[in-house]
């Protein structure tokens, strides 16, 4: 795992839309794995300007997102296929068909689960996974106590996740109470893992998430455990870190950092 602490959310979130676009420009049919949420919004909005700005190219790419809510369309406002669509695929030259999001609303969840982690397979897995993290300490919806080698499956949402999201529902209360989520073991496969965390709401469980040992009790310290893991985060989301001396040493003296330094 390496941590790179940026000044505030807008550097953060640019260093983590230069490290996707990298991916992009380097393997132009890569498959990204994406997450959706407030962070993950700015991601979008400098990728759209890359797109239009600089001519970031996704028409070859394809791409799966970590979660979906059960029950709701994906033309519900409150679905995560409406969001990326909203926040991304409607403003960039991906071609729709290559997007990829569990269906919430699938008669059998079981054996969409099962398609879901099966078309990642095919797609000769996943390059680059894009990772928020709640204040759960979840990744994807990898609640407490998700096993480290969990799979795709349908997941109940606890309730620190439903006070976290509940106000993107009109009215909040008809939020669903679970989603489906790639697994801990499903992440854990992705070639690498990105996570970006901004703003002082995350600073105590991004600590425990880095520096705390590895518990199902927080999915993400799980990240650990994976070979090529990057975390960025803002002075805020760092604040509880107690290695950020360390941290800003290898960033500034690791040869891969340079043209981000
Ligand atoms: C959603 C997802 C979640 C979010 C996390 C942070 O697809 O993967 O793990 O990344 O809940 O959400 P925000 O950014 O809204 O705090």
């Amino acid at each position: 795992m390496e941590v790179v602490i940026q000044p505030d959310r807008w550097a953060a979130t640019r260093l983590a839309a230069r490290l996707i676009a990298r991916q992009v420009a380097a393997k132009p049919s890569c498959v990204l794995g994406l997450a959706t949420g407030m962070t993950m919004e700015r991601v979008y909005a400098e990728l759209v300007r890359l797109h239009g700005e600089e001519d970031l190219d996704f028409s070859l790419v394809r791409t799966f997102n970590l979660d979906e809510y059960i029950g709701i369309d994906p033309g519900h406002p409150g679905s995560y296929r409406y969001y990326m669509n909203k926040k991304l695929f409607d403003h960039v030259n991906v071609d729709v068909r290559n997007t990829h999001l569990p269906h919430g609303t699938a008669p059998d969840l079981d054996e969409e689960c099962r398609r879901y982690e099966a078309l990642i397979g095919a797609c000769g897995g996943i390059d680059l996974q894009l990772l928020g993290i709640g204040r759960s300490g979840h990744i994807g919806f990898n609640e407490p106590l998700s096993a480290l080698q969990s799979r795709t499956r349908a997941k109940a949402l606890t309730p620190t996740t439903i006070a976290q999201n509940r106000d993107h529902f009109d009215p909040p209360s008809s939020m669903p109470r679970r989603g489906i989520t790639m697994g801990v073991g499903t992440i854990l496969e992705a070639r690498e893992c990105l996570l970006l965390v901004t703003g002082d709401s995350k600073a105590g469980v991004l600590a425990k998430a880095v520096e705390g040992p590895v518990t199902s009790m927080i999915s993400a310290t799980a990240l650990q455990l994976h070979p090529r893991c990057k975390v960025i985060a803002d002075e805020e989301a760092a604040a509880h870190l107690e290695q950020k001396e360390y941290y800003r040493w290898i960033f500034e003296n690791e040869p891969e950092w340079q043209e981000f330094r």
